[in-house]
């Protein structure tokens, strides 16, 4: 492609309003409004997810488009999430990323919300970052999906494994919420965790065959565990919570890699990758970092800023569509539980679904 080319991407699928430029693959902003309204609710209530994203969109967007630079009239391609999430925010995204098009006479680019996650590793800062070569193996890991995806070009992505209940970040924002910690309760899990004793309590560390992933017995676990322990002292969450905190990590953390690095082995792969809000967890990342040690992988871990949901990782995957001219009608529609097959997201075995 001779002319660089303006990105804009957005995206609304749960509780955070993103928008970002990109000029091809390298970033020129990254606005992220996140949605305090929920904390009270110990979760994400759908309908005022709408209502903010309908707040923050205008804002948001301009704000994007001012730190970058870029006047609406640059934008070549508006590319929007479509699916998986919360129906009622991602028709704030789409409709907007609609009206966009049509008043620019600019096409349209619908994403996958989990394949932008994967994609965020080709989002450069600066021209000389790298980025992983194929065939990698992604260990997916948010709110709404864990998953092990073997990636084997920017549009050929084979499931290998996943959850059949909750997600990992579920885990932590449900054990989380046993233990008194606002949502979402993963990044103060991992804050507490770091001055606590990860082996003070053992927990069932559930192990499915194939790549099967299941959390459900460990909050339950956790959940009959708690309230044993809070009938002999009612103090004991918080004189305990460090420790609580660090040794429900460690488990998560332990689940999350035995299957994966069963995994890589087994396909016999060379690089690996983290992507999704639990790639943040510190634990996590330092630990996928000495199993790539171990076995000389290769490891990618994205930025911080790329792990939790963000705009960037739509506007690289809308670069990579706008390379292969393959544009979204006006009349789509956007879905909650997108199956891959439609939306480039292109496999013929996996199935995507976010239970945000
Ligand atoms: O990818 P994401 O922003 O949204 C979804 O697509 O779901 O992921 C959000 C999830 C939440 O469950 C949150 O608790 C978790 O990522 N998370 C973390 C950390 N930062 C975010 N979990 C553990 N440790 C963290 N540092
Ligand atoms: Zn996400």
């Amino acid at each position: 492609m001779s002319k660089q080319k303006i990105i804009l991407g957005i995206e609304s699928s749960c509780d955070d309003t993103s928008a970002a430029v990109l000029q091809n693959d390298l970033l020129l902003s990254n606005l992220i409004s996140s949605q305090d309204i929920h904390k009270k609710f110990g979760g994400v209530v759908p309908e005022l997810a709408s209502r903010e994203h309908q707040k923050n969109i205008i804002p948001v967007v301009h704000e994007a488009l001012k730190q970058a630079g870029v006047g609406l009239r640059d934008i070549d391609a508006i590319a929007f999430t479509s699916g998986p999430g919360l129906l009622g925010a991602l028709l704030v995204g789409t409709s907007f990323a609609k009206g966009l098009s049509i008043a620019l006479g600019k096409p349209l680019i619908s994403v996958n919300h989990m394949q932008a996650h994967i994609l965020a590793h080709f989002v450069r800062k600066r021209s000389e970052d790298k980025t992983p070569d194929f065939p990698f193996l992604c260990l997916t890991v948010s709110g709404g999906h864990t998953q092990i995806v073997l990636v084997k070009s920017h549009f050929d992505y084979k499931l290998i494994g996943e959850t059949r209940d909750d997600a990992a970040g579920e885990a932590f924002d449900k054990i989380g919420k046993m233990l008194g910690l606002p949502y979402p309760a993963g990044p103060f899990i991992d804050k507490l965790a770091k001055s606590g004793n990860p082996l003070k309590f053992k927990f069932t560390l559930t192990s499915l065959k194939d790549y099967e992933y299941s959390f459900s017995g460990l909050k339950t676990n956790v959940l009959y565990f708690l309230k044993e322990e809070i009938s002999k002292d009612e103090n004991f969450v918080q004189n305990n919570l460090n420790d609580l905190c660090a040794s429900v990590q460690y488990s998560i953390v332990e689940m999350l890699l035995r299957p994966f690095v069963k995994a890589a082995k087994n396909l016999n792969i060379k690089t690996i990758a983290l992507a999704g809000g639990v790639a943040a967890n510190s634990a996590l990342r330092s630990e996928i970092s000495k199993k790539a040690i171990e076995h000389s992988w290769e490891l990618f871990i994205p930025e911080f800023e790329f792990c939790t949901d963000n705009a960037a990782m739509i506007g690289i995957a809308g670069y990579f569509n706008l390379l292969q001219n393959n544009f979204t009608a006006l009349d789509v529609i956007p879905s909650a539980r997108l199956t891959v097959g439609g939306n480039s997201y292109n496999s013929n075995k996996t199935q995507i679904r976010c239970t945000h």
